[in-house]
């Protein structure tokens, strides 16, 4: 089985962008670190990153042919995009949503995410290891509900 790992916009810039919010890890990191837990979990990854938002939404799109879940940054389209939304339950598989920083400790215009209605679970504030919790909650989901 395989994950889709989708980083939204900005998020090429991790490990310079604002370190003291992000981190210094890039986002090379992120994905060698979601490679190496799926792997544990014996699940493959394809890892998307965009400055586009259709880009992300067609890669959402055409995981429907062959990816068992989605784990999802959507940077500040978190906040905006009902597209995106739509996209991400179009295709009906387990979201797990990801956000570096604790939003909810942040400015209020950060606390409201449009995926997290359609998610399976969310998780702020963890850093990278994030990705790690999201990636085993997902195995997990999966696990129960054979695709
Ligand atoms: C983010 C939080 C968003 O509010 C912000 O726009 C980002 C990154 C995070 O990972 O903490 O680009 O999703």
């Amino acid at each position: 089985k395989r994950l889709l790992l989708v980083n939204g916009p900005n998020l090429n810039l991790l490990g310079t962008r604002e370190p003291q919010i992000y981190g210094h890890e890039t986002l090379a990191d992120v994905v060698a670190l979601a490679e190496r837990v799926a792997a544990e979990e014996g699940l493959e990854i394809r890892a998307v990153q965009s400055n586009h938002e259709g880009m992300l939404i067609d890669a959402i799109h055409e995981a429907r042919e062959d990816c068992a879940g989605i784990v999802i940054n959507p940077g500040g389209l978190t906040h905006t995009s009902v597209v995106l939304r739509d996209a991400l339950a179009g295709v009906g598989l387990p979201i797990a949503e990801v956000h570096l920083s604790n939003v909810h400790a942040r400015e209020e215009f950060r606390h409201h995410s449009f995926v997290s209605g359609i998610a399976s679970c969310v998780i702020a504030g963890a850093g990278i290891q994030g990705y790690e919790f999201a990636i085993r909650r997902l195995a997990r989901v999966m696990g129960e509900t054979p695709t």
